[in-house]
């Protein structure tokens, strides 16, 4: 199964993006738009895992959150991996406190003591908006043109999920394995 942890995007955020996407997706970019259930912020990407390592990922993520309080969060400017000038994947920054970087790097030493290789670049939290079309570029037309109204909203984060990433031939469907409750 192929597994990843991440901060699912509640409301005011979800509104704004999904609005956001809904003018995106008349510029008839070639890009693959995410589907407007599941956004999210990704804090782990394990790839694809033998399903009996289930049980001791959870286990690992339950100790790495054991403690977390919710988190106020803030959506930020509009950007795109690898970079503005050459972009793949477009999303949505996240101004987050620095309790979100210490759960993510509890998150990632907690995995890597299991077996999984921590992320070699540092983290970024961003919610993906969507991902350019295999050998297509996008036109120099930029982000923030398409984005009249979009406010970056406070909001605040109480969940952990560890996702299941289904890939069908209509893009990847996200189905919950497991949710943490942050806070008391
Ligand atoms: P992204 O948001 O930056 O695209 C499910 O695929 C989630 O895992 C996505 O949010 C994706 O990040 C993240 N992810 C991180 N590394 C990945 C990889 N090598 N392949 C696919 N998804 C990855």
């Amino acid at each position: 199964m192929r597994l990843f942890v991440a901060v699912p995007v509640p409301e005011p955020a979800r509104e704004q993006i999904l609005r956001l996407l809904g003018t995106l997706r008349e510029a008839g970019w070639p890009v693959r738009w995410v589907h407007d259930e599941g956004l999210h912020m990704t804090l782990k990407f394990f790839g694809e895992v033998a399903s009996e390592r289930l049980d001791v990922i959870a286990e690992a993520l339950r100790f790495a959150a054991n403690g977390a309080d919710a988190l106020g969060l803030e959506l930020g400017d509009l950007g795109a991996f690898p970079s503005r000038n050459r972009p793949r994947v477009l999303w949505v920054g996240v101004q987050a406190p620095s309790g979100l970087e210490l759960l993510q790097d509890r998150i990632e030493r907690g995995c890597e003591a299991i077996g999984f290789p921590p992320e070699g670049a540092p983290f970024q939290p961003h919610i993906t908006l969507g991902r350019v079309r295999e050998g297509q570029r996008l036109p120099p037309t930029g982000l923030e043109d398409h984005a009249e109204g979009f406010e970056r909203v406070p909001f605040v984060a109480r969940q952990l999920v560890l996702y299941e990433s289904l890939l069908t031939t209509a893009g990847p469907r996200y189905e919950s394995r497991m949710t943490l409750d942050f806070g008391p």
